[in-house]
C-alpha cells in the first residue's frame, strides 16, 4: 500500500529550523511531525520541552536510533553546517529522506558524496534553496517568462542584514565564522541561495563570478566582523551582473533588492521577497504587494510542501544536490580567491 503521510524528525531548532521549518512540517499537507531532535542540558533541549509540550511531538535525544526508527520516513537537518555531514549521511544509510540545509556540506566533494549515497539508497534527498519559492521571485520569473522585459540582460543583487541582527545569529564565536568547519565566513554561507535562484530565474548556468570582499569589525557591535562582499557575476545565457552582499549596515538599512534590466527598456525590481515593480517608460510602472505569512515569506514552508509530496513519489524533486553544488561552488570561490 502506498503511503499517505510521511513522518518527519526535525534536528536543528535555532534560527531557521525552529522558526521556519518546524511550524511548517507540521502544516502543510500529507505531513505529520512527530518530533525534535535535542541534545541533554542544551539550549535545544529547552526548546524541545516547549514544543512538545505545545504540539504534543516526541523528543529525540538519538540520532542514531532516529536514523533506524521505523515509524520515521524523513528527516529535517538544520543544524550548523559542520555537523550535516554526518547526520545526513546516517539518515540516508538508514533509509530516511533527508531535508537539508545549506551549505550542505563544508566541501563541495562531502556534498557530492551524500548526493550519490541518496541516489545509491533510492531516497529524497533536498537541499533547502528556498529562494525559489521566495512569492516575489516567483512572480518575477512570472513576469520574465511572458516577456515582461523582452530578453534579460543584466542584474543587480544586493542583501545587506544589519549588523547588530547577524552578530545575534551568528557572533564571532560561532561556527558561521570558522572557515575550516563551516567552508567559509557567513558570506559564503547566505550567498549560495541567491546564486541558485539566479540558475533557476534565469534556466542557465553560472559562467563566473568574481569576488572582492573587505572584513571589519563594525563599530558599537561587539564580537563580530562585518563582510562586504562583492562579485561580478556572468551567467551563460550572456546576462552579467553584480552582487553585493553586506553585514556592516545599521538596523534599518537592511535591504533585499534584486533587480532584472531588459532588453526593451524595462526592468523587474523585487524588494525583500514580497514587493514586485516592473518599470517602463517614463513614470509608467506596475505593482505588486505580495502578502505572504511568517515561513512562506522566504519560500520555505512552499518547499517543505514540495519535499512531502517528492517523498511519496508524487513530485519530482525539482532540486537536488547538483544544484546544490552548481551554486555552491561559487561562494567557495570567496574562500579561495580571497581568505
Ligand atoms: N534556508 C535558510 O533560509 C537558512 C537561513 C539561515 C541559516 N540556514 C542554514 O541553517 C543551518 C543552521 O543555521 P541556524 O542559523 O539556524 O543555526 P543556529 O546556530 O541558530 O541553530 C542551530 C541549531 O542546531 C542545534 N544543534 C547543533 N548541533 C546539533 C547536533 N549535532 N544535533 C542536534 N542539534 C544540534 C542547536 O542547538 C540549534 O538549535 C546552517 O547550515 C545555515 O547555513 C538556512
Amino acid at each position: 500500500m502506498s503511503k499517505k503521510e510521511v513522518r518527519t524528525v526535525c534536528a536543528g531548532l535555532g534560527f531557521v529550523g525552529g522558526a521556519a521549518h518546524v511550524p511548517s512540517f507540521r502544516k502543510v499537507p500529507d505531513s505529520k511531525l512527530l518530533g525534535v531532535v535535542a541534545r541533554k542540558g542544551r539550549e535545544s533541549e529547552r526548546i524541545a520541552i516547549q514544543l512538545k509540550e505545545k504540539y504534543g511531538i516526541n523528543v529525540y535525544y538519538d540520532w542514531d536510533a532516529v536514523c533506524v526508527d521505523p515509524n520515521v520516513d524523513a528527516v529535517c537537518i538544520a543544524v550548523p553546517t559542520p555537523d550535516h555531514y554526518e547526520l545526513a549521511k546516517r539518515a540516508i544509510e538508514g533509509g530516511k529522506h533527508v531535508f537539508l540545509e545549506m551549505p550542505m556540506a563544508p566541501e563541495l566533494q562531502k556534498a557530492e558524496e551524500l548526493g550519490r549515497l541518496a541516489e545509491g539508497k533510492g531516497v529524497v534527498l533536498m537541499p533547502i534553496l528556498n529562494f525559489r519559492h521566495a512569492p516575489g521571485y516567483v512572480k518575477a520569473k512570472e513576469l520574465l517568462e511572458v516577456g515582461a522585459i523582452g530578453k534579460p540582460i543584466a542584474l543587480t543583487f544586493r542583501e545587506f542584514i544589519a549588523a547588530e541582527d547577524l552578530a545575534r545569529q551568528w557572533p564571532l564565536s560561532s561556527w558561521a565564522w570558522d572557515i575550516k568547519k563551516s567552508g567559509g565566513y557567513p558570506d559564503f554561507t547566505l550567498s549560495v541561495w541567491s546564486l541558485d535562484m539566479f540558475r533557476w530565474f534565469f534556466k542557465t548556468e553560472i559562467e563566473n563570478v568574481k569576488w572582492a570582499a573587505c572584513y571589519m569589525p563594525v563599530e558599537g557591535v561587539d564580537s563580530f566582523k562585518g563582510y562586504q562582499t562583492v562579485g561580478i557575476i556572468r551567467l551563460k545565457n550572456g546576462v552579467v551582473g553584480n552582487l553585493i552582499y553586506g553585514s556592516s549596515v545599521a538596523k534599518g538599512q537592511d535591504t533585499s533588492r534584486f533587480e532584472v534590466f531588459g532588453n526593451n527598456g524595462k526592468t523587474i525590481v523585487v524588494d525583500w521577497s514580497d514587493k514586485i515593480t516592473l518599470y517602463g517608460k517614463g513614470d509608467e510602472k506596475e505593482l505588486w504587494k505580495l502578502e505572504p505569512k511568517g515561513p512562506e515569506v522566504w519560500g520555505h514552508k512552499q518547499l517543505i510542501a514540495h519535499f512531502v509530496q517528492a517523498c511519496l513519489g508524487k513530485e519530482k524533486p525539482e532540486i537536488t544536490y547538483k544544484d546544490a553544488i552548481a551554486a555552491q561552488k561559487w561562494s567557495a570561490k570567496i574562500v579561495t580567491d580571497l581568505i
